[in-house]
């Protein structure tokens, strides 16, 4: 199963209806949601309130991808909001197994992620009990940054190790995809692709949608 999640972060939020509903005529499958707080991002975007009219503009999968600092905290009120998938980084929380559990006691589906300069073997522990692996290939900030090629060797890990253990997570990658990079992710196991600038910056939204979903429905 590949997936296409755009990112927010890039639309224009005095438009967000409209540009939801272009995604999804595109044949987007999720809506990817980054939630910074300025502590753990240098940037700040949005918290559970904004998610819930996100939630009420689109009947998309609404994948959350925290980058904020104690996320326990905020986990509940993030469920409450409409997410379908709360995705945590493993640099911000010191019991990341507990925070894995408290998503999924609230029901929904999990994921835990790395910045670039994290090993990816610091996951392996988590992998049997999450349902998402989100390799972050920018560091967390902004939109519009360029790809760091070394998370292509991180996905290929992922990919080897849960062909070899039998699991079940889906490898997403997040920054810096574009048409033009999308083989070499695809080649390397990836299954989610987010991409924020290059579709909501586009002219025709809709149309560079399309352009991603047929790369992606074509492997
Ligand atoms: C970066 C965010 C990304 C961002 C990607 O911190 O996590 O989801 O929207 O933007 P692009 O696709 O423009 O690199
Ligand atoms: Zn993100």
């Amino acid at each position: 199963m590949k997936l296409l999640a755009p990112s927010v972060l890039s639309a224009d939020f005095s438009k967000l209806r409209e540009q939801l509903e272009d995604v999804e005529k595109g044949g987007a499958d999720w809506i990817h949601c980054d939630i910074m707080d300025g502590h753990f991002t240098p940037n700040i975007t949005f918290g559970p309130f904004i998610l819930e009219s996100i939630r009420r503009s689109t009947k998309l999968f609404l994948d959350v991808h925290l980058m904020i600092m104690n996320p326990d905290l905020f986990i509940p009120e993030f469920a409450k909001s409409g997410a379908d998938l709360l995705t945590i980084h493993y640099e911000s929380t010191i019991h990341l197994h507990r925070t894995i559990h408290l998503v999924k006691s609230l029901g929904l589906k999990v994921g835990v992620s790395i910045n670039p300069a994290t090993p990816v073997e610091f996951l392996f522990e988590t992998l049997e009990c999450v349902d998402l692996v989100l390799i972050m290939s920018v560091n967390p900030g902004f939109g519009g940054q360029k790809f760091i090629e070394s998370s292509l060797r991180k996905v290929k890990k992922l990919k080897q190790i849960r062909d070899k253990e039998k699991y079940n997570f889906l490898i997403e990658v997040d920054g810096g995809v574009k048409l033009e990079n999308l083989d070499l992710l695809i080649e390397a196991g990836c299954d989610v692709f987010v991409a924020g600038s290059a579709i909501f910056n586009s002219n025709n939204i809709e149309e560079e949608t399309k352009k991603f979903k047929k790369i992606i429905n074509k492997n």
